[in-house]
């Protein structure tokens, strides 16, 4: 008797796995369409074209990589990267290093030749720079372009692109009429007000939304009595941000509705932080610290089947779904 009650529950357990498995959780970004909604968020594994391949391998939708610029940065001063275990964060000063545009198009070529789903993020000092960057690789067969405004405005004495309507607004429109490619737009959280820099950007002609970047942040070492990061200030990622992520993305939201695709990035370890941007409003995630710190594999399976158990139980059948559902 007992025997078949085990069998009983051994079956249950493995026809939700094989439901799970068979489903599917493809998701749109506005035309474009994606296997799951899990995508590499950028910077966390840096330029390599094998390291990103990996990670697309591993079973993520998508790869964003590194913010690239029009030439080659070198990083700040070590420690540029410091582990916060107690609240599961980041605080990196890594900045914007990157070999520039023409080294880094080499590996993007590969990520192409490969058949992975890439986003390229790029940055630059003013309109002038973003342009020369997205000239350079607009020829290539990619999913489109990211924009990073986290650099300082050297038009504008310094103060970081994405904090200032007017040049979010015409480095978009002046980008959007020189390609195709959908262009996304990633926010900084260090404004004070979210709604009006993303107003700029849809103005513009954005195709989505990506919220949030970092927070800005800083670590003291009681001992030395010195902050621990060799550039002294950072920014802050992983689970301290969440909630901040997913309140940025359901503000969005509300004032941005179905007019543009959001994609909540900000702490995301588990396939339930996936699924609360996706209520918040997200139509996809991009995950970075978590990856960060972790072979991909593992992560990225039990987020995926964590999601699909969630959508078993809650009787959904999309992705699509979901979104936005803390708003009804
Ligand atoms: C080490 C490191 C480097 C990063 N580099 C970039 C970058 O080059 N461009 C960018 O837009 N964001 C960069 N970010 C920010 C992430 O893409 C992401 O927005 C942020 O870390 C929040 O997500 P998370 O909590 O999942 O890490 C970086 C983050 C980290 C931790």
């Amino acid at each position: 008797m007992n025997l078949v009650i085990k069998r009983a529950k051994v079956s249950k357990t493995f026809q939700v796995a094989i439901i799970c498995l068979l489903m599917s959780i493809e998701t749109f970004i506005g035309s474009i369409e994606i296997r799951n909604p899990l995508m590499l968020a950028s910077g966390v594994l840096g330029t390599t074209y094998s390291t990103l391949q990996r990670a697309y391998k591993a079973g993520l939708g998508a790869v964003i990589t590194k913010s690239i610029g029009p030439r080659s940065r070198s990083g700040n001063p070590n420690p540029s990267v410091f582990a916060l275990h107690e609240i599961r964060s980041l605080i990196n000063s890594v900045g914007l290093a990157n070999p520039g545009y023409q080294t880094f198009r080499q590996d993007i070529e590969q990520l192409v030749k490969s058949e992975t789903p890439t986003v390229v993020s790029i940055f630059g000092e003013n309109q002038t720079e973003f342009s020369e960057v997205l000239d350079g690789l607009k020829d290539l067969n990619i999913l489109g372009f990211e924009l990073n405004l986290s650099c300082p405005n050297t038009e504008k004495g310094g103060s970081q692109i994405g904090t200032d309507t007017e040049a979010v607004y015409s480095i978009v429109k002046a980008l959007k009429s020189k390609t195709n490619l959908p262009l996304w737009v990633k926010l900084t959280p260090n404004v004070s007000d979210i709604i009006e820099i993303a107003d700029a950007a849809v103005k513009g002609g954005c195709d989505a939304i990506v919220a949030i970047n970092t927070l800005k942040a800083m670590v003291i070492d009681i001992q030395t009595k010195q902050p621990i990061l060799g550039f002294k200030r950072g920014g802050l990622s992983g689970s301290a941000i969440k909630p901040i992520g997913i309140r940025y993305i359901y503000d969005l939201y509300e004032n941005f509705r179905e007019k543009i695709p959001l994609i909540g990035v900000g702490g995301i370890y588990k396939g339930e932080d996936v699924v609360e941007y996706l209520l918040a409003g997200a139509t996809a995630v991009e995950i970075g610290s978590a990856i960060g710190v972790a072979y991909p594999e593992n992560i990225i399976r039990t987020i995926t089947m964590k999601i699909k158990k969630y959508m078993k139980e809650h009787d959904y059948s999309s992705i699509g779904e979901i979104t936005g559902g803390a708003h009804r």
